[in-house]
């Protein structure tokens, strides 16, 4: 089951939608990042909109496979094997993305309620920061913690190491809010046209 989800998580959704349909490789331009945040970027909402439920259902299916197998393990364990898959996909050189939306779609499959409070979170840090990448960290150093309240040990581990992954994962991104370059969102607090 986690080879099949890493299999999974490695169909690298924002490369293959950017050069089958639009004749660009995505990681060519913008951050340079192959997910969801780079292709409304680059491609626009349309193709980002795509990509973003493709990266999340990846997660979605792989977690749901003990379910399909009638296997006891528990889904975050599969999960992992497509956050992984994602960040560093077979069928794309090993260059990902940085396993926000697969994250996400692993927890829509183990814990609904709980991926829609995170989902609020994000969206309003998103509205609040107009950074995709500092809402994503922010998050997750919330997320993390706050998971302790369903009292699952392997909920909170999991959450945790993606908070230290995650983060890693944005280390250009982190060099970039620094010296005050960071991409901004065209939406949210203090945004003008
Ligand atoms: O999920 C990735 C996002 O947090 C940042 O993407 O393209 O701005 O580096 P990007």
């Amino acid at each position: 089951m986690f080879v099949i989800a890493y299999l999974l998580g490695s169909i690298p959704s924002g490369v293959w939608i950017g050069k089958l349909f639009y004749k660009k490789d995505i990681r060519q331009f913008g951050s340079g990042n192959s997910g969801t945040t780079n292709t409304y970027r680059v491609l626009g909402k349309t193709a980002g909109t795509i990509v973003l439920a493709m990266d999340i259902l990846k997660g979605t299916l792989a977690a749901s496979l003990p379910y399909f197998f009638h296997s006891d393990i528990n889904p975050l364990i599969i999960g992992l094997g497509a956050i992984i898959g994602h960040t560093f996909p077979i069928f794309a050189e090993f260059k990902g993305g940085k396993a926000v939306a697969t994250s996400a779609g692993t927890l829509l499959a183990y814990n609904p309620q709980y991926f829609i409070i995170c989902a609020c979170l994000f969206v309003t840090l998103i509205y609040l920061t107009r950074m995709v990448s500092l809402s994503s960290m922010l998050g997750m150093l919330i997320i993390a913690p706050l998971s302790l309240v369903y009292h699952d040990w392997i909920l909170t581990t999991i959450a945790f190491i993606l908070l230290f992954f995650i983060t890693y994962r944005h280390k250009d991104n982190i060099k970039r809010i620094k010296n005050g370059t960071e991409n901004k969102v065209p939406f949210g607090l203090g945004y003008k046209k």
